[in-house]
């Protein structure tokens, strides 16, 4: 399988949902080297138009763009008819967000909108465009999960929770799709530096030693992973924090210690 390039296998077309911005913009830019195509959609109205520009300028690609609030419930029904006529070979469940505070303080609204985002959407985008990957034998999905997502996470409660069900689907599909040609990644960053951790207003200054990294490098280290494993955590410093956390210390241990490593990203919270 590896002998296909990553255009045969990904091909013709990418979705990259939160396309716009951070991560997501990042993964359209290294899909787009790679000769794929891309749909970004995005809740940016204002940020799409020029991401998309960005990529026809620097490579030698098409790109379609989608204004859709992935939080409201027909929501595919804005990105059906953009790409109705194209084939999605490689699909990019990217867009996310939650807020840092107590669950006991943060209004149920906005976690009930981060569960539709984070995870109603993506399930549904993976079973709208999976059949036809498997159709055509050959395919991709990665999942934005994160290193919130591996052990209980206080004070972003909501947001691990929604982290871990990407994070355990995508494993699942990793199993249940292997041999049919479609490839999926759970992707599990930490820190890193995109316009939604500068906004969450993040202390990071206040955990020393906190690996922050840029968007560049977890990209090209979900790609390197993508159709050789089920997960990747970027970043070795982050990879030997999950070893420790998640095989090293007791469940209690873990939790206790990310609540301690979270008040002091928050201390507001
Ligand atoms: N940055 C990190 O440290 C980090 C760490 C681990 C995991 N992640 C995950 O990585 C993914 C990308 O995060 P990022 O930091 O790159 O965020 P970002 O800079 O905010 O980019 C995400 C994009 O998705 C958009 N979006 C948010 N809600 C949407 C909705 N309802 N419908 C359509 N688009 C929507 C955002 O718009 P708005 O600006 O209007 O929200 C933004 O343009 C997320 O799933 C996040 O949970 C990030």
């Amino acid at each position: 399988m590896r002998s296909f390039s990553f255009a045969d296998r990904y091909g013709p077309w990418a979705l990259v949902t939160g396309g716009a911005s951070g991560i997501g913009r990042e993964f359209a830019r290294q899909i787009a080297a790679r000769g794929v195509n891309l749909a970004l959609a995005d809740i940016q109205e204002k940020l799409l138009p020029d991401a998309a520009a960005e990529l026809e300028a620097r490579f030698t690609v098409k790109a379609r763009i989608i204004t859709v609030d992935l939080s409201t419930p027909d929501f595919m029904a804005r990105i059906r008819p953009v790409i109705a006529d194209i084939s999605i070979g490689l699909l990019v469940n990217n867009a996310g967000y939650g807020s840092a505070g107590g669950f006991m303080k943060t209004d149920v609204g906005e976690m009930l909108d981060a569960i539709a985002v984070n995870c109603r959407a993506p399930m549904a985008l993976a079973r709208e465009l999976g059949p036809a990957m498997i159709e055509r034998g050959r395919g991709g999905m990665i999942f934005l999960s994160s290193s919130s997502a591996l052990q209980g996470t206080p004070i972003v409660a909501n947001y691990a929770g929604t982290k871990a069900y990407n994070l355990v689907l995508a494993e699942a599909l990793w199993d249940e799709l292997r041999g049919s040609g479609v490839d999926v990644l759970a992707l599990c960053p930490g820190a890193t530096n995109t316009p939604a951790i500068v906004k969450s207003g993040a202390r990071l200054d206040n955990v020393p030693g906190m690996p922050f990294m840029e968007p560049g490098p977890v990209v090209a280290e979900a790609f390197a992973a993508l159709g050789r494993r089920p997960c990747i955590v970027p970043g070795r410093m982050n990879r030997i924090a999950a070893f420790v956390m998640t095989r090293l210390m007791t469940r209690a241990a873990a939790v206790t210690l990310m609540g301690k490593n979270t008040r002091r990203l928050y201390p507001e919270a």
